[in-house]
């Protein structure tokens, strides 16, 4: 189904040339934290910030499935081509270290666990040493570029979406090891779970390879798709899951890669692939307006911020919102974003984009912000 090895490697390099975009959830007040007039908005600083107000933390533990918008390295160990562990990606992280998190710093799982005030970053489940209190409020399972469709992973070797939940299976026996079985059914209990991909799926699978789009037109695609996402939050929810932040898609066709891919030569948004996201997106929310309420699911949109950073990315400082900081910006992602072959841009803040895939810190931490304004009321209720 995927071809020869020598075909793989190319799709390989074309997926890299493409890859993913999903963001996650965080609290109103952190919209103080975040803008508090620093002009620099390092990690220490929004982490402080986090730290000082006198409430304690707004759920037991923060819980993530996901792509690379909510990696913070689980794919550094893997034999893939999906990785950020090397420079420039972390260049504004403490010390500048590339921890695998795609991004020229933080990512929305480390915003969203700073503004819920559980803790400063959410590691990944896999390659570092968890301490109980690691365990105790949560990591994240995401793997970049995996997503809904069962094709999207395999085609790039990084972890299924089905493969999270076991890894939550031995995390949940880790952590029941550490504190107990009742402590830990009031951690799950307790705690925000997080679920977003999806773009890598339409971006990679559909729009970069061949093998779905001879055999589904956009709507039928949408439908895989929606199936797969609908039946992974059932699967979260048996977990005992009982709060949910369902992260939708971003304008896919704005994305700098894709705007060299599909966009013509003025680079313009690609409304194909922006069109598939907003029907997943819809289709979702629907389907997820018929959840039982026994767990609490929260369709969560990221389409309008971002989409609205990239056309009006002035009001909130940002000159350049279609080209990424790294390299040319118009193509560059993971293997392809790498000091040793390209630069960096030397106005990251001012830069929608990091990769030519993934927000900059600066944007990630409006994005945040912005679903922390929309949709904590309703998920923490
Ligand atoms: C924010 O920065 C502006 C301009 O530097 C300054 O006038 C203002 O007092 C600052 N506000 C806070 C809350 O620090
Ligand atoms: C990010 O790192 C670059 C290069 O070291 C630096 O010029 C820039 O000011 C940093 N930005 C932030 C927000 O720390």
């Amino acid at each position: 189904m995927v071809g020869n090895k020598q075909q793989q490697k190319q799709l390989g390099l074309l997926m890299v040339a493409a890859l993913a975009l999903a963001v996650a959830p965080s609290p109103a007040w952190c919209r103080e934290l975040y803008y508090s007039n620093s002009s620099s908005s390092s990690y220490e600083e929004s982490a402080s910030a986090a730290s000082r107000g006198s409430e304690g933390p707004m759920v037991t533990a923060v819980i993530v499935f996901g792509d690379s918008i909510v990696d913070p390295g689980n794919n550094n160990n893997l034999k893939t081509q999906i990785k950020a562990n090397h420079a420039p990606y972390g260049m504004n992280f403490t010390d500048s270290i590339p921890t695998g998190r795609y991004s020229n710093g933080l990512i929305p799982t480390d915003f969203i666990v700073q503004g819920l005030k559980v803790k400063q970053l959410l590691p990944p489940y896999l390659g570092v040493e968890l301490s109980t209190e690691d365990l105790r409020t949560g990591v994240s399972f995401a793997s970049g570029a995996t997503g809904y469709d069962p094709l999207t992973p395999v085609i790039v070797s990084v972890i299924t979406l089905d493969q999270q939940l076991e890894y939550f299976g031995e995390y949940r026996k880790r952590l029941v090891a550490a504190v107990g079985e009742e402590e830990t059914a009031r951690i799950i209990e307790g705690a925000l779970f997080v679920v977003c991909a999806g773009t890598d799926d339409i971006a990679n699978t559909y729009f970069t390879t061949p093998f779905r789009s001879v055999e589904y037109d956009i709507p039928s695609y949408v439908d895989l798709l929606v199936s797969g996402a609908d039946s992974f939050l059932d699967k979260v929810a048996a977990l005992g899951a009982r709060k949910i932040g369902f992260v939708g898609l971003p304008p896919i066709g704005c994305v700098p890669s894709q705007r060299t891919l599909g966009g013509g030569p003025h680079r313009n948004c690609e409304e194909k692939r922006n069109y598939a996201a907003k029907l997943f997106n819809s289709r979702m929310e629907e389907a997820i307006a018929n959840k039982d309420p026994k767990t609490r699911t929260v369709y969560i949109d990221i389409y309008g911020i971002l989409n609205e950073l990239v056309v009006n990315g002035a009001k909130y400082g940002f000159t350049e919102t279609t080209k990424g900081c790294c390299g040319s910006g118009k193509i560059e992602v993971t293997g392809l974003c790498d000091s040793r072959f390209v630069d960096v841009c030397d106005d990251v803040d001012a830069h929608v984009f990091f990769d030519s895939y993934h927000p900059t810190q600066n944007a990630y931490k409006i994005i945040v912000q912005n679903i922390f304004d929309n949709y904590l009321q309703f998920l923490l209720a």
